[in-house]
């Protein structure tokens, strides 16, 4: 029995389909398919990983799988083709799902085996004028990949007979308003980023690389069947203004700056969060303005998670209150503001990235920077500052649950900066040499 994982029952996977089923015109299909394994060298794959909008709408984690939705005089026809079973493959790579598996757990009575896909994919798309396909949707991250819905999709509409649309928007509208068990999902995968960071900060004084940080995160990620949702960053002192470092590989020096950006997938559900704390356990009076700063202009923006807000709104205010904050820290002048390009401004020096992003399945989740917030949307909220020549960067990261009061869903993940130098003092000492 699966111990690292939380039975989800079918009727959660079934509910999206209908929901997605609402969404669609009469007489469509939608076709969804499962992430293929991706080769890494020798016989050996990556870490496999499902397709979340898949995933949303199966609960299999697979390669291999497609599934095929129809829509027909207001009724919804759910097919799914998987693998048939294969023992060279189940000696080397381990148990494929049966029909009967696959049955009880995405609560789909009409399942088949992959390669009648082909076969029944003309009856299945006869009469329709609208496909939904799952393609790839953000060009800037996916060219060259390849990808079965691509191919898929570019096929189709080359055909030209019928509408070929892309899935993502029609799942968009479910995925980023989240359920109670998917809350409850993504609150485990917080507490369980929030306990590895309490023993980062017990045992920091006596860790001396940015990777065995990572080894202590992982640790209390793994122990919890948990793994990294995204690649972690570690990053102490100048690494810490390289927004995407990822290395983790160098010394941690006493008087730098950390930034942490860590966070659990808990059953496929992610946490996001990022600190930033001292690595000998107390701030300078430098490193206290900067970062009270950034906490200043995180906590106002908090308040602004409420209905009918957008993330595009939240980055034209959030950059109003970053100006204010550089200007009292001497960063940036009333000059530089009046001479600021409307597309530059001013504060982007120090502060180049975005205050949000939907979370949920994918760290970066579904849902745009124009999606009014709904009641139960989760997204993050990360100011940031990092100045090079001051060898430091500080990211404060909090999931955030849209309301009326908005709800910091990891407001228990220490930030204050007595509390984290209180809780770094009450760890182990630095070990004598
Ligand atoms: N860790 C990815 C992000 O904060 O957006
Ligand atoms: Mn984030
Ligand atoms: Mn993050």
């Amino acid at each position: 029995m699966d111990m690292k994982r939380e039975k989800i029952a079918s009727d959660f996977f079934r509910k999206n389909r209908n929901n997605l089923g609402n969404e669609m015109q009469e007489n469509s299909v939608a076709i969804v398919f499962a992430h293929d394994e991706l080769w890494r060298n020798g016989d050996q794959y990556y870490p496999y990983r499902q397709n979340s909008n898949f995933f949303y709408l199966t609960g299999i984690e697979q390669a291999g799988c497609v599934l095929v939705l129809r829509k027909q005089e207001s009724r919804l026809q759910s097919f799914l083709f998987i693998p048939r079973a294969d023992p060279t493959y189940e000696i080397w790579f381990g148990h494929r799902l049966d029909k009967e598996e696959a049955e009880a757990i995405s609560g789909i009575a009409g399942i088949f085996p992959r390669e009648e896909f082909e076969r029944m994919r003309k009856k299945l798309l006869k009469n329709t004028e609208t496909i939904y396909v799952d393609r790839l949707e953000d060009e800037n991250f996916t060219r060259g990949i390849s990808y079965a819905g691509q191919s898929f999709f570019d096929t189709l509409s080359s055909s030209a007979k019928r509408k070929v649309k892309s899935v993502a928007p029609l799942l968009a509208k479910y995925r980023t308003v989240k359920q109670k068990l998917e809350l409850q999902l993504m609150k485990k995968a917080m507490d369980i980023t929030q306990e590895s960071f309490e023993h980062v900060l017990k045992k920091i004084r006596r860790l001396h690389t940015e990777y065995e940080v990572e080894a202590e995160i992982f640790y209390h990620f793994h122990r919890r069947g948990a793994v990294a949702a995204y690649e972690t960053i570690v990053a102490g002192g100048l690494n810490a203004t390289v927004l995407h470092y990822v290395e983790n590989k160098d010394d941690l020096l006493s008087g730098d700056l950390l930034l942490l950006d860590f966070g659990a997938e808990y059953n496929n559900y992610a946490a996001d969060c990022s600190r930033t704390i001292p690595v000998n356990g107390k701030f300078s009076p430098r490193q206290k303005a900067v970062y009270e700063a950034v906490l200043r202009v995180q906590e106002a923006m908090i308040r602004e998670y409420v209905p009918g807000n957008t993330i595009n709104k939240l980055n034209e205010k959030a950059g109003k209150l970053m100006e204010k904050e550089l200007l009292s820290l001497g960063l940036i002048t009333p000059e530089d503001i009046r001479k600021q390009d409307k597309e530059h401004p001013a504060y982007k020096k120090y502060y180049m990235h975005g205050l949000s992003h939907f979370l949920g399945l994918d760290v970066h989740d579904a849902g745009n920077k124009d999606t009014p917030f709904r009641e139960g949307m989760v997204l993050t909220c990360e100011p940031g500052i990092y100045i090079r020549k001051e060898n430091m960067g500080i990211r404060i990261e909090d999931d955030i649950l849209v309301g009326n009061p908005p709800v910091n869903l990891t407001r228990n993940i220490p930030k204050k900066i007595d509390e984290l130098e209180k809780i770094i003092s009450s760890g182990n000492p630095p070990q004598k040499l």
